[in-house]
């Protein structure tokens, strides 16, 4: 197994965890605390996952990157949009601020006061984080094809 093979691994693991545990909320929690209008089932998801979540998101971040360097997709290229690997890789950055972006909002203004009229916001970002989750593993998925 060469260095790259297990990089590889732990970013295919992580994104498991990531995409999985956001999966999961949507599918199984979120419909059910908007039928019940109770914050506290998305609050509990929340902290159980949080410390796990988070660091899945930063062995992506990391391993990602990793990657990118090995193809020879350095940070001077990335954003030109010109080859179809550093159109893929340049995408995922875009969509991983876009997810930091509802997570600042999640953290400093849904959260603090989640009530049982504010669910509706909530589920806008789970659903959002989700589907930005799911288009990065997609774009993960066109890189053995020379990206996109
Ligand atoms: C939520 C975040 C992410 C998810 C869900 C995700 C998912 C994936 C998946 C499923 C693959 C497919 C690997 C294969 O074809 O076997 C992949 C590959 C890859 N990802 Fe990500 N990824 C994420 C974030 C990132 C970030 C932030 C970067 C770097 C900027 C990155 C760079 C790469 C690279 C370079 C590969 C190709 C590895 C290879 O084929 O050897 N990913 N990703």
């Amino acid at each position: 197994m060469t260095l790259h093979h297990f990089v590889l691994i732990v970013h295919l693991l992580a994104a498991t965890i990531w995409v999985g545990g956001h999966l999961f909320l949507l599918v199984c929690f979120l419909p059910q605390a908007l039928k019940e209008k109770n914050p506290q089932i998305i609050l509990n998801f929340e902290k159980k996952f949080e410390k796990l979540g988070m660091t899945s998101l930063i062995l992506l971040i990391i391993t990602g990157i990793w990657m990118a360097y090995d193809f020879g997709v350095t940070a001077e290229s990335w954003f030109h949009f010109k080859t179809g690997f550093e159109k893929a890789i340049s995408i995922k950055l875009l969509l991983l601020f876009a997810t930091f972006i509802c997570a600042v909002c999640a953290q400093f203004f849904i959260l603090p006061n989640l009530d049982k009229n504010a669910i509706w916001k909530m589920a806008i970002i789970i659903t959002t984080v989700t589907l930005i989750g799911i288009t990065m593993l997609v774009l993960g998925s066109t890189m053995r094809y020379g990206g996109i």
